[in-house]
């Protein structure tokens, strides 16, 4: 099964991507969490992307996709994978196509970008593992540490509410046209569009999803 995830920052993409991966056995791709091991690392690219990354700009196409493409190769993802936050522009959409790598469903969370602001500003994540949570709405057995590791949780640089107003116009020009380009394929007979919405609970959410892709 190979399925993206398309939504908003802060829809909830990284949340229901744990479920959905459960379900399937399938690895989550994401490519934020890679760029932010990138940083971490203090790779060349981890360098370059950093200051793009703190005031919510996108890579390069070109270096996303050359990422992914070196991701997919690795033997976990011979029957499938989970895409969060790729592709977020037409090019690289088109630069699947070309590869012909055929995706089974995408699955847009929609959530109003009012809702999104006070959603960022509670997130908490768990940097080694990407696992996140909200102060309010999912969150850790303890406050400020993660529930595997006892590690401390961080807030996103990119989470403030001016940066997160940035990401929004940039997801509004530059991403959201994936929506027409996936819901109206024509290319790809066998693709299933599914859109829910994420204002629910996150297990509400997961649910919806579940069950939209048995179909
Ligand atoms: P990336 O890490 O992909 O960020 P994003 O797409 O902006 O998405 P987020 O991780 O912020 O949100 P999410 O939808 O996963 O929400 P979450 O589940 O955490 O990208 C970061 C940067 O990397 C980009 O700005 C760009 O610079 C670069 N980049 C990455 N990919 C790229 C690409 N393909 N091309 C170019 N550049 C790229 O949930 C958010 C919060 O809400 C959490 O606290 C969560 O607990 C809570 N929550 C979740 N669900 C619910 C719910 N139902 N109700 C209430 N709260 C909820």
């Amino acid at each position: 099964m190979k399925i993206i995830l398309l939504g908003p920052p802060g829809a909830g993409k990284g949340t229901q991507a744990a479920s959905i991966c459960d379900k399937y056995k399938i690895p989550h791709i994401s490519t934020g969490n890679m760029l932010r091991e990138a940083v971490d690392a203090k790779t060349k690219l981890g360098i370059e992307a950093k200051a793009l990354m703190d005031s919510g700009i996108l890579v390069s196409d070109d270096v996303i996709v050359g990422l992914v493409e070196e991701r997919i190769s690795k033997d976990d993802c011979s029957s499938g994978f989970l895409f969060d936050g790729f592709p977020r522009t037409i090019p690289q959409a088109e630069a699947l196509i070309e590869r012909n790598i055929d995706i089974d469903a995408v699955v847009e969370i929609d959530v109003p970008d009012e809702d999104i602001i006070d959603r960022m500003s509670g997130r908490r994540i768990h940097p080694a593992s990407g696992r996140n949570y909200h102060v309010i709405f999912n969150p850790p057995e303890i406050e400020g540490k993660d529930d595997i590791t006892g590690e401390d949780l961080i807030l996103r640089e990119d989470d403030k509410p001016e940066t997160v107003r940035d990401r929004l116009k940039i997801y509004s020009d530059q991403t959201s046209p994936l929506i027409k380009f996936y819901s109206g394929m024509t290319t790809n007979a066998d693709l299933m569009y599914l859109k829910v919405s994420g204002t629910k609970m996150p297990e509400e959410v997961t649910s919806d999803i579940l069950k939209g892709l048995e179909g």
